[in-house]
């Protein structure tokens, strides 16, 4: 400094030393020192004595010492030398502050005499102080928004050295935000301040550490530092960013109420509630999609709210934000798309397009039933559907337009099987699993008269006593109707027929109701035998169907007619018949036959003969079948030449019917044979009656050669099964019995329609008479000739046993006993 000091300064330095002589001497004999402060103790101020001219035995003897003014002693004398020595420490700083000069005043007192001097120290100050700062640490907040040039004071350090030595100036930490300025104010202190050189970003740098550091201008610099932090404060001025703005996920419909979908994540840089994020759904969100999604305004994961439907809608976007808790709030947005995925849950339905109508039973294949249609809410596959009917059907499924169809018939219906069908449908959809429902079609079927009405049976063999009383009940015949209503309703009628040249409505009449038959008439079984109605059951359908049926109506013989006596003739009752024979008869000799005939038939008819009243018991005997009188001895001379008998003639009947019938016999000398004239008398009408026959045969065999060739073919079968089977020679018995006047018994075998039967008929010569002409009348119903009928049965075995199946029992077995006795 001294060397570069100039010629302005010397001038100054020379003034400087004139006032200071100047004043020295003006202050008589005032001294001065000038020292610098922190000496040592005991270093040397000035030499005292020299200074005030004094001698060394003078500052002894004259006690001389120095007082300081302000009390302390920072100095002493050494008496020895007369020094001024530094006693104590001295601070310039403690003494006189921040004053620029420091002057300690001094007396020194000197006694004998007693001299007052004054002198001054004046103290220079050393840089023994660094600048300081209040605080080490300081913290300032600033927020990022803060505009750039903004200053900030900072707190300026204190250094109590003075001069050159006192503070100069402040440096401060590099940094990329802040440069600092020093301003000086009044009496030229220093104040630090921090300027903002770039807007501040705390999300890049929340935190800057600075070191304001304070220097001094003495030599060597002395320095202090102070550490300011600046905390940048958070200004909400980052936009929550989701991590993705659009969000894609399928679910299937049927994920259950309240799953979890996804997460949406959205971050913000910003500190504090700045970056606090709560999630919600975008203000325009519909109400539809409120229901259905909720977010967690937390964690931002969606959960379902309530079960999702396909087929409602198959894709939900949904627009979600995310605001921070700032002031103001800011917000970020991302959207989600739910596809809803298609799963097979629902059922395909069947629907009926029309009710199902009735159908006739006669409707033709492929009638229309009911029209249907079929319906799946599913998409795709899962809505495929495909219909079936249960197998066996009736019923088929005709597809018309677009899942519709028509339930048509695809066979014959008959209601008498089955009047109502519930028609089963399965609709089935294509979905994994397949998913189906059933329909059940109700179709009733309308009756259509096609079933007539059936009688029980085909015939009815109903069997009558004769003189049956008039009115009562025949039979009661049945029919059914498998239709329905008046179809099955059925009226019974019977066909009009003749019975005998009477209509047959003069002997029966049927309860149209209920097929009971009543008989109008007391039948004779000796002149009406067998006949036939025809019933006829008709239902009241529209056409209406009706069936016949025969009712056979056999009347039964009832022992009602008592044996009448045909020879010996009775032209007069009671009278006698007189018989004679010759006294020379032997025993066994044939007196005579009696002959009765019953109008009954068969135990009715089977009469036999008995001797009731005898003259002579002894002499006569009657056959009892044969009703021949013979004589069990030869006739004595004592015998009365007029015997009288009387033989009773009873029927098998129940109860028994019987007449007597009262012989005279004359036994007379020399009589020829009576037997050989009986028997010429019996042979002379049956001769006659065989011509007869033969004219007649010939003459009907004329009239019908249609007759004659049946005829001809029944016999030629006749005869060869004649050959195998005995029964037919029977036949041919029978037509011997015929021509024999001898037989009583014939059998005749009556055909009436299908109903064979045989007769038998005990009698003589009459009733056989009787019976040919019954043979061979054309008008006689019950004549050998309806056997010979085309329609007639050839087999007589086959009768026999149609016989055998269909009369009374006790018919047969008389007939076959009789054969058998007549065989005997
Ligand atoms: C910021 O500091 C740079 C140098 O570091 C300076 O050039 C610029 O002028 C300063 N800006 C302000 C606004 O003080
Ligand atoms: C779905 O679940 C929520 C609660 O988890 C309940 O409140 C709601 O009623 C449910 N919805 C349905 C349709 O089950
Ligand atoms: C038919 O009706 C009559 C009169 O109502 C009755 O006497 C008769 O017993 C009935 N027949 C049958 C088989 O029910
Ligand atoms: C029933 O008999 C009558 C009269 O003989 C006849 O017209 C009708 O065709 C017969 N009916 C049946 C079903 O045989």
């Amino acid at each position: 400094m001294t060397k570069r000091m100039g010629r302005a300064d010397w001038r100054w330095l020379a003034l400087w030393w004139h006032h200071f002589f100047l004043l020295w001497n003006t202050i008589d004999g005032q001294t001065r020192y000038s020292i610098p402060e922190e000496l040592e103790r005991g270093s040397v101020v000035g030499n005292l004595a020299k200074d005030l001219g004094l001698g060394l035995s003078d500052i002894f003897e004259r006690k001389l010492r120095v007082a300081s003014e302000a009390g302390k002693q920072y100095f002493s004398v050494d008496t020895g030398k007369g020094e001024l020595v530094v006693n104590d420490r001295i601070d310039r700083e403690a003494l006189c502050g921040q004053s620029i000069s420091c002057v300690l005043p001094l007396q020194v007192v000197i006694e004998n005499p007693l001299q007052l001097h004054r002198i001054e120290v004046e103290i220079r100050d050393v840089n023994d102080n660094a600048p300081s700062f209040l605080k080490s640490e300081h913290v300032i907040k600033i927020a990022e928004s803060t505009v750039v040039g903004v200053r900030f004071p900072l707190e300026s350090a204190e250094d109590p050295d003075v001069g050159t030595n006192g503070l100069k100036t402040y440096t401060l930490s590099k940094d990329d935000c802040f440069t600092l300025k020093v301003k000086e104010i009044e009496n030229g202190r220093k104040i630090p301040e921090l300027v903002l050189n770039k807007s501040l970003d705390r999300e890049k740098k929340a935190v800057h550490s600075l070191f304001l550091t304070a220097v001094d201008g003495g030599n060597p610099v002395k320095s202090g530092t102070s550490k300011i932090t600046v905390n940048v404060l958070d200004n909400n001025d980052n936009v929550p960013l989701f991590e993705n703005t659009f969000y894609k996920i399928a679910v299937p419909e049927n994920t259950a109420n309240g799953s979890f979908l996804l997460t949406t994540k959205a971050t913000d840089v910003d500190e504090g509630p700045n970056g606090e994020i709560e999630y919600a759904l975008g203000i325009h969100t519909s109400p539809s999609v409120r229901s259905l999604f909720h977010i967690d305004a937390v964690t931002g994961d969606i959960f379902l709210k309530k079960q999702l439907d396909h087929e409602m809608q198959a894709s939900y976007r949904i627009d979600i934000t995310a605001n921070d808790k700032g002031l103001p709030r800011m917000e970020g947005h991302c959207s989600v798309q739910v596809d809803v995925l298609d799963v097979n849950d629902n059922a395909p339905e069947i629907i009926l397009t029309s009710e199902p109508s009735s159908v006739r039973e006669d409707s033709r294949s492929g009638t229309v039933v009911a029209l249907l249609s079929v319906r799946d809410l599913d998409g795709g596959d899962n809505g495929k559907v495909t219909l079936q009917l249960s197998k066996g059907s009736l019923f088929s499924l005709k597809p018309s337009f677009s899942n519709n169809y028509a339930l048509t018939t695809s066979g014959a219906l008959d209601r008498e099987t089955s009047s109502e069908y519930s028609i089963e449908i399965t609709a089935t959809d294509s979905g994994s699993p397949p998913l189906s429902s059933k329909k059940f079609i109700p179709v009733s079927i309308i009756d259509v008269n096609d079933n007539p009405p059936v009688f029980t049976q085909p015939a009815y063999n109903v069997y009558l006593k004769e003189n049956n009383v008039p009115g009562s009940i025949l039979y009661s015949v049945s029919a059914s109707d498998l239709d329905l209503g008046d179809n099955a309703k059925i009226s019974y009628s019977i066909l009009d027929s003749k019975v005998q040249d009477v209509s047959v409505s003069s002997y029966v009449y049927i309860n149209s109701d209920n097929g009971s038959i009543y008989s109008m008439h007391s039948f004779d079984y000796e002149k009406l035998k067998v006949f036939q109605i025809q019933v006829q059951a008709k239902d009241q359908g529209s056409p209406s169907l009706s069936s016949n049926a025969t009712v056979h109506v056999f009347i039964l013989d009832q022992n009602d007619n008592a044996p009448a006596v045909i020879y010996p003739s009775s032209a007069a009752l009671g009278s006698l018949s007189h018989q004679r024979m010759p006294r020379s008869a032997k025993a066994g000799h044939l007196v005579t036959k009696v002959t009765a005939v019953d109008a009954d038939s068969g135990h009715n008819a089977w009469i036999s003969y008995r001797l009731a009243e005898a003259t002579d018991a002894s002499l006569f005997t009657v056959n009892l079948y044969t009703g021949e009188v013979r004589t069990k001895r030869a006739v004595s001379e004592q015998d009365d030449s007029s015997q009288r008998l009387l033989i009773e003639i009873k029927d098998d009947g129940e109860p028994v019917q019987s007449s007597t019938v009262t012989v005279s016999i004359l036994l007379e000398d020399g009589l020829h044979e009576p037997i050989l004239d009986l028997r010429h008398k019996l042979s002379e009408p049956s001769r006659k009656t065989g011509r007869i026959t033969l004219y007649l045969i010939l003459s009907l065999a004329s009239v019908s050669v249609l007759s004659l060739v049946t005829l001809l073919i029944l016999a030629v079968k006749c005869i060869r099964s004649s050959r195998s089977s005995g029964s037919c020679c029977m036949r041919r018995s029978d037509c011997d019995d015929y021509k024999n006047p001898n037989r009583n018994l014939q059998i005749q075998l009556n055909t009436d329609g299908p109903i064979k039967y045989v007769e038998v008929l005990g009698g003589d010569m009459l009733s056989q008479s009787q019976s040919f002409r019954s043979c061979m009348s054309p008008m006689s119903e019950y004549s050998d000739f309806t056997l010979i009928k085309p329609s007639s049965t050839t087999d007589f075995k086959e009768v026999i046993s149609v016989l055998d199946a269909s009369l009374p029992d006790s018919t047969w077995t008389f007939e076959s006993q009789q054969v058998s006795r007549e065989h005997q």
